[in-house]
């Protein structure tokens, strides 16, 4: 059963709460703890559908993880060499994440492996990841679209490659550097601009060398981790709608707890900030190798602007909620060099775009990104196409709206921000979760 949110204005919005758990950290936490040596201990574990599965593949190959309990984890590691072969294929649900970096982890097993996701991860582009780990020696088969289901042959020898990628993207970075956890000689991998640098970090903190330049990083195969305690933010992915929320309604002060502000996360800050918006960061401090911090979001008049290119990696998974702020502020906004928007859990371009209009705002959909000019929100529905993120920003674009929104296909919202609905309501918003028709 699907289900739609119907959002009708409220606020101010007003209080202190902490989000979620980040999502990527909280993927790693299970790979990495799983393939450390010793028990792992994770705090701050974000329950939701896409690290879950992630925690079912794992369990799946033979690892025994606990919980989450109020989102604490005890990894129980195998060691790298400690997988076992799983004995179905491992269903990874709407999760990009798990999909990519367990195909480069996977492609160095003993084992094979079957790799398979929902309707939205079926569609989602392989070759990224499938190209470069063919070059180190993998076996992995995809549909004739280079999207899943996977199928990895294991029992390959891997060797180390210098992948340049064309794309800044995390997730072809990390998996590149699991495979090469396991490959003989150095793997390298170029960015073409900075992603998110979680794995490094992670990596280091549990006692693998890395080396790392500006745009590259790399490590030679034959290591071992050291399990670890690890401390997961809360996602500012998922703090960013209420960033946008708090600014868009007079009265708003919201105070966001132990936000992770890691500096290949927080484009999102800058864009609201050169926007007009009221944000300052509190009690900056250290969840062992991530910075974290408060958030204080006051209510600010927003004006549109060009977001700069070099911000765009930097806030990728922001953009449903900047275009919301963008339709609410004073003149026009413009996105360029974002056409990896395209390729998320839904076509973010096209699917804000589409919705945005329904609501009665201009919204031009290029290639590479979207030109927004701020005006009235009417009431109407739009449709979220199962998109986590896209369902969450039109719920924070109904405090401005005429009339209330119709939400349709939320139900993706567990995959990242469990309780979404609650918290909202009792920062001050007016949301109902109702059976929906798809
Ligand atoms: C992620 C990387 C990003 C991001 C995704 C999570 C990660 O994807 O959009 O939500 O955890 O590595 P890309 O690597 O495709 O940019």
């Amino acid at each position: 059963m699907t289900v739609d949110y119907i959002a009708s204005g409220g606020g101010p919005l007003q209080g202190e709460f902490r989000v979620p758990g980040d999502k990527s950290i909280s993927h790693r936490a299970i790979i990495f703890g799983s393939l450390a040596e010793g028990t792992t201990e994770v705090s701050g574990f974000l329950d939701g559908l896409d690290c879950l599965a992630t925690r079912d593949a794992f369990r799946a190959m033979g690892v025994t993880i606990e919980g989450p309990e109020a989102g604490r984890l005890r990894i129980h590691g195998v060691g790298l060499a400690g997988l076992q072969a799983p004995d179905r294929p491992l269903d990874l649900g709407n999760s990009g994440t798990s999909m990519r970096l367990l195909a480069g982890l996977l492609c160095a097993q003993r084992f094979d492996t079957t790799l398979v996701g929902d309707a939205s991860l079926s569609r989602r582009p392989m070759r990224r990841v499938m190209e470069p780990l063919t070059r180190m020696g993998a076996v992995i088969h995809g549909t004739d679209a280079g999207t899943p289901p996977l199928s990895i042959v294991g029992g390959q020898r891997l060797r180390g490659i210098h992948h340049v990628s064309a794309v800044a993207s995390a997730q072809v970075k990390s998996a590149l550097l699991l495979a090469g956890l396991y490959a003989e000689g150095e793997t390298c991998v170029e960015e073409p601009a900075p992603s998110r640098d979680h794995t490094e970090r992670m990596l280091e903190s549990l006692g693998y060398p890395l080396q790392r330049g500006p745009l590259s990083v790399s490590l030679h195969g034959g290591g071992r981790l050291a399990a670890g305690q690890l401390q997961v933010p809360a996602d500012l992915s998922s703090a960013a709608f209420f960033l946008v929320g708090a600014s868009l309604v007079t009265g708003s002060e919201l105070r966001l707890r132990e936000v992770g502000i890691n500096p290949t996360r927080t484009g999102v800050i800058d864009i609201l900030r050169a926007m007009g918006a009221d944000i300052t960061i509190e009690q900056p401090r250290m969840f062992g190798a991530e910075p974290v911090a408060d958030l204080r979001v006051r209510a600010a008049p927003l004006h549109g602007v060009v977001i700069p290119e070099a911000l765009v990696p930097l806030a990728i998974d922001e953009f449903p909620a900047l275009f919301v702020a963008a339709a609410c502020a004073e003149g026009e906004t413009l996105l360029t060099g974002a056409a990896e928007l395209r390729v998320k859990e839904s076509d973010r371009i096209q699917v804000m775009a589409d919705g945005l209009n329904a609501l009665g705002v201009f919204a031009e959909p290029r290639p590479d990104g979207l030109r927004i000019r701020g005006g009235v929100i009417q009431g109407g529905t739009v449709d979220s196409h199962g998109d986590h993120r896209i369902a969450m920003a039109f719920a924070m674009a109904a405090l401005r709206a005429r009339g209330p929104i119709r939400i349709l296909n939320c139900g993706n919202v567990e995959t990242s921000f469990p309780g979404f609905a609650a918290l909202a309501a009792q920062a001050g918003m007016q949301l109902s979760v109702v059976p929906g028709n798809a």
